[in-house]
C-alpha cells in the first residue's frame, strides 16, 4: 500500500458504532474481496471490500472480520482471520499481515490464521442466535460474479440452518454515509491530489493533444502523490464525445475551438474523489461556450446551497431541476410551452441534463449512504450539473465534492480547484 498508515482509532470507532446496533447474541461476518482473474495467470490488482476496510483497515485478500459483542470470551468480541504468512510468501509477494501488524492496523487484539476459521467459528456460532450477513444493497449495484461474501453466505446458511439471519447492509449504509473527521481528511487528501493533477493538465492542454495524453498527465501526478490511481474510470471527452455520458475510450485528438469534459479523480487510501471540469482546448472559451458554462456553474452554486441538514435527496433533485429549467429558459434552449407541457416523470430540462446531481462519496465513488432520510452534517456529496448540446458539438459538466455542515453552506473539498471561467483561462495561459 502506498498510503500512510491510517490512525486505527478510526476503525475502532467504526466497529463500536456497528456493534451498538447489533441485536443481543448476534454475530456479524465480513469477508474480503477476491483477487479477480484476467486470464492465464494474470489478475486484476487487488481492491479490498470497502465494508471490511471500513471496519478494520485490513487491506489484504483472504481476510475475515468477525464481530460478536456478546461473546463469552472477551477476546472473541472482535476477531480477525488472515492468511498465514511465511518466508516463502514474504519472498514472492512481500510482507503480509502478521498478527502484530494486524493489531497495529486495526486495533483488533485477536487474530487467527485463516485455516482455523471453521473450528473457531463453529464454537462462536454455538453461542450466537443470529448472524448478520453482508449483502450489497447499493441502489446502483449490478454484481454478476459470486463474491467471497456471497459464497460465505451460501456456505453458512447450509451449515447453520437453525440460526436467524439479519443484514448488515442497513447499518452500514447509515454509518458509512456519515463521515468521521478522519475520513473527511482522507477524502480531502484524494481531492488535493486531484487538484494537483488538474492544475498540471491545465498547463499541458493545447490544440493537438490527445485525450489519452491528458489521462497520462493525471496518472503521473496521482502516482507520485501516493495514490493507487483513478477512483473510477476517467472520462476525457473532447468535442462531441462529451455528450456520451460514459465515454471512457479517451482516444481522440483535441482540436482548436473544442471543449474537453474531464471527469477524473484520484483515490487515496481507498477513499475517492470525483471531479469534473470542462476546459477549452485553445485556452479561451468562445462566447457561446461561456454562456452555457456560466449557466451550469450557476446551477451548481445554487444546488450546493441546498445541501444542508434536513434536505431529502429526492426533493433536492426536483429543486435542482427547477434551477436548471430557469437557466435553460433564459438561454432559449427551452421555451415556456416546453415547460408547460412537460411530462412530470421526465421534465423538459432532462433533454439537456439527463443524469442526477448528487451522490454520496467516500470509500466508494458512488458511496453507501442513506438517501431516503434527511441529510445530516458530515455527509459528503458530489454536486454535478451539466448541459449537453450534441447539436452544437459540446457538453459541459462541473463537479465538486462537498461536506454538509451543521449550519450554513457545505464545505467544498475542491475549493482550490479552478472552476471560474477567468481562473481556467488564466491557468491555461500562464
Ligand atoms: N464519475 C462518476 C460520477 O460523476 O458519478
Ligand atoms: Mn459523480
Ligand atoms: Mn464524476
Amino acid at each position: 500500500m502506498k498510503y500512510d498508515l491510517i490512525d486505527r482509532n478510526l476503525f475502532i470507532k467504526n466497529r463500536k458504532k456497528f456493534m451498538t446496533q447489533m441485536k443481543p447474541k448476534s454475530i456479524a461476518v465480513f469477508n474480503s474481496n477476491d483477487i479477480y482473474p484476467i486470464g492465464a495467470d494474470s489478475t486484476h490488482p487487488f481492491q479490498q471490500s470497502r465494508d471490511l476496510f471500513y471496519l478494520s483497515g485490513v487491506d489484504q485478500e483472504e481476510s475475515i472480520l468477525v464481530l460478536f459483542p456478546d461473546a463469552h470470551e472477551e477476546k472473541h468480541r472482535e476477531v480477525l482471520f488472515v492468511r498465514e504468512t511465511n518466508k516463502h510468501i514474504a519472498v514472492w509477494e512481500g510482507e503480509k499481515l502478521t498478527k502484530e501488524k494486524a493489531l497495529e492496523v486495526s486495533g483488533i487484539k485477536t487474530t487467527y490464521w485463516l485455516e482455523e476459521f471453521d473450528k473457531i467459528f463453529f464454537d462462536l456460532m454455538t453461542e450466537a442466535d443470529t448472524i448478520y450477513f453482508n449483502t450489497n444493497e447499493h441502489y446502483r449495484q449490478a454484481v454478476e460474479t459470486k463474491t467471497r461474501e456471497a459464497r460465505f453466505i451460501e456456505w453458512c446458511k447450509e451449515k447453520y440452518p437453525a440460526h436467524k439471519w439479519e443484514k448488515s447492509n442497513s447499518i452500514l449504509q447509515e454509518l458509512r454515509g456519515k463521515k468521521e473527521p478522519q475520513e473527511i481528511e482522507l477524502i480531502q487528501q484524494a481531492c488535493t491530489i486531484t487538484e494537483k493533477a488538474f492544475k498540471r493538465v491545465l498547463q499541458f492542454v493545447k490544440p493537438g493533444v490527445w485525450e489519452y495524453e491528458i489521462e497520462a498527465e493525471f496518472i503521473h501526478e496521482f502516482t507520485r502523490n501516493r495514490s493507487r490511481g483513478f477512483s473510477y474510470t476517467p472520462i476525457i471527452a473532447s468535442g462531441k464525445n462529451a455528450n456520451v455520458l460514459h465515454y471512457i475510450e479517451n482516444k481522440a485528438q483535441c482540436k482548436e475551438g473544442e471543449l474537453i469534459l474531464i471527469d477524473a479523480g484520484a483515490e487515496y487510501a481507498n477513499y475517492a474523489s470525483d471531479m469534473t471540469r470542462t476546459i477549452p482546448v485553445s485556452g479561451k472559451f468562445t462566447d457561446r461556450q461561456k454562456e452555457i458554462y456560466q449557466a451550469v456553474l450557476n446551477v451548481k452554486k445554487e444546488a450546493t446551497k441546498m445541501l444542508v441538514p434536513g434536505t431529502i435527496w429526492k426533493d433536492y433533485h426536483v429543486e435542482v431541476g427547477k434551477l436548471m429549467t430557469s437557466e435553460l429558459l433564459r438561454l432559449g434552449l427551452l421555451d415556456k410551452a416546453d415547460v408547460q407541457n412537460e411530462n412530470p416523470d421526465w421534465p423538459a430540462y432532462k433533454k439537456y441534463f439527463m443524469h442526477g446531481t448528487s451522490h454520496h462519496i467516500g470509500l466508494d465513488t458512488h458511496d453507501y449512504g442513506a438517501l431516503k432520510q434527511p441529510m445530516t452534517a458530515n455527509m459528503v456529496f458530489t454536486v454535478e450539473p451539466g448541459i449537453y448540446l450534441p447539436d452544437e458539438g459540446f457538453g459541459i459538466r462541473l463537479e465538486d465534492d462537498v461536506v454538509i455542515q451543521e449550519k450554513g453552506e457545505p464545505f467544498n473539498l475542491m475549493r482550490d480547484i479552478p472552476i471560474e471561467i477567468d481562473e481556467i483561462e488564466d491557468w491555461m495561459n500562464r
